[in-house]
């Protein structure tokens, strides 16, 4: 058993190597490959740091080089890096992707993320390693193991949704950054956040899944006992295409001036759809109400409600009286 997770922390280690070396070494992974990272702007050291790689085109390239090494079928069906169907031949998960390697907390590999390169092939723009005995997406950020000195010595993290984003922050000079890896935030990853810091900044893109996301994140944020503030992007950008267009001093301003608490956050989208409708109104305090109510600490609740107050106009002892209702309703 233990040894079954040993084999498939080798051969994922194996096939991040295997990536690397068809990126940096061989003819077609330097024309599409490296040339398409050159594109977006990625550096020869940022390409090192987070380990970047190129799956070939052809259809068993990885699997024949690791059958060759000596990796049995188990093994490499296990990792999800191989697929055998019917016939005896496996063929490769990844092909014709670059490839981002996720590493766990301590640095080790537990899978993969391969982003298209084609516009003309129909298929999904990313594909991960499926679940495996060393890989649980839910349970892992990506970024985190380039991500946790900064972390600890900023005592903030910031939470991104994507690979490129970690990665182009990280290249602006930004390093306590990582992944949820798609909008769908868990419990386990705010816990991995909570090893290092209180303090989480949400940094969602500008599209109205990202809005969404960002309200999902803050409940689960708050039920953690962890402050959060957010972030939204302009329309259409997200943390990459904002650092590619900005440099390191800018995009810290933007941080730094735009993060509000999830209370302004939420005012200030649910306002503009609320207007002077007194019901909208009435629902939107509601909807802060409850997330304060997730709050356990009784203090930081009681402050909560102060800013509330003051923001909505609406008397504190209303609010508290909504809020222990709130809260009756929970248990
Ligand atoms: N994602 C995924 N599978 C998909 C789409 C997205 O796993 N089919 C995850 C990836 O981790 C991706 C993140 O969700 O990085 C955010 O998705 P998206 O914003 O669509 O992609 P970007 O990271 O912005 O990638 P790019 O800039 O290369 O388009
Ligand atoms: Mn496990
Ligand atoms: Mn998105
Ligand atoms: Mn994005
Ligand atoms: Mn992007």
């Amino acid at each position: 058993e233990t040894q079954f997770r040993e084999s498939l922390y080798i051969v994922s280690e194996f096939a991040k190597k295997y990536f690397i070396e068809q990126l940096t070494e061989t003819e077609e992974g330097q024309s599409i490959g490296l040339s398409y990272f050159k594109e977006r702007g990625f550096t020869k050291a940022t390409i090192e740091k987070f380990e970047l790689g190129y799956s070939p085109a052809k259809r068993n390239a990885f699997t024949e080089a690791a059958e060759k090494k000596g990796y049995g079928k188990n093994i490499l069906e296990a990792s999800g890096l191989s697929i055998y169907k019917e016939t005896e031949h496996g063929i490769d998960r990844f092909r014709e992707r670059i490839i981002f390697p996720i590493h766990s907390f301590s640095g080790r590999t537990l899978g993969f993320g391969g982003r298209i390169l084609r516009s003309d092939v129909k298929a999904a723009k990313y594909l991960n390693s499926p679940e495996s005995e060393i890989y649980h997406k839910s349970k892992i950020l990506y970024g985190v193991f380039q991500a946790k000195q900064a972390i600890l010595k900023n005592n903030e993290c910031l939470l991104v949704e994507g690979y490129t984003d970690v990665i182009s922050l990280h290249q602006a000079g930004i390093e306590n950054v990582v992944a949820s890896s798609g909008t769908a935030l868990t419990p386990d990853q705010i816990r991995l956040i909570k090893r290092l810091t209180p303090n989480v900044t949400i940094l969602y893109d500008g599209d109205p899944a990202g809005i969404k996301a960002s309200f999902r994140g803050i409940d689960l944020i708050l039920e953690q006992e962890l402050n959060v503030k957010v972030l939204l992007f302009p329309e259409g950008d997200d943390p990459d295409s904002f650092a590619r267009k900005h440099n390191s001093d800018e995009i810290l301003e933007y941080i730094n001036q735009n993060a509000t608490d999830f209370i302004q956050f939420k005012a200030k989208i649910l306002l503009e759809e609320a207007k002077d409708n007194p019901v909208k109104k009435a629902e939107l305090i509601r909807d802060i109400i409850q997330s304060i109510g997730l709050i356990p600490s009784v203090i930081q609740r009681e402050l909560y409600i102060q800013e509330t107050s003051k923001l909505m106009d609406v008397r504190e002892e209303v609010l508290f009286k909504e809020l222990e209702q709130t809260i009756q309703r929970k248990s």
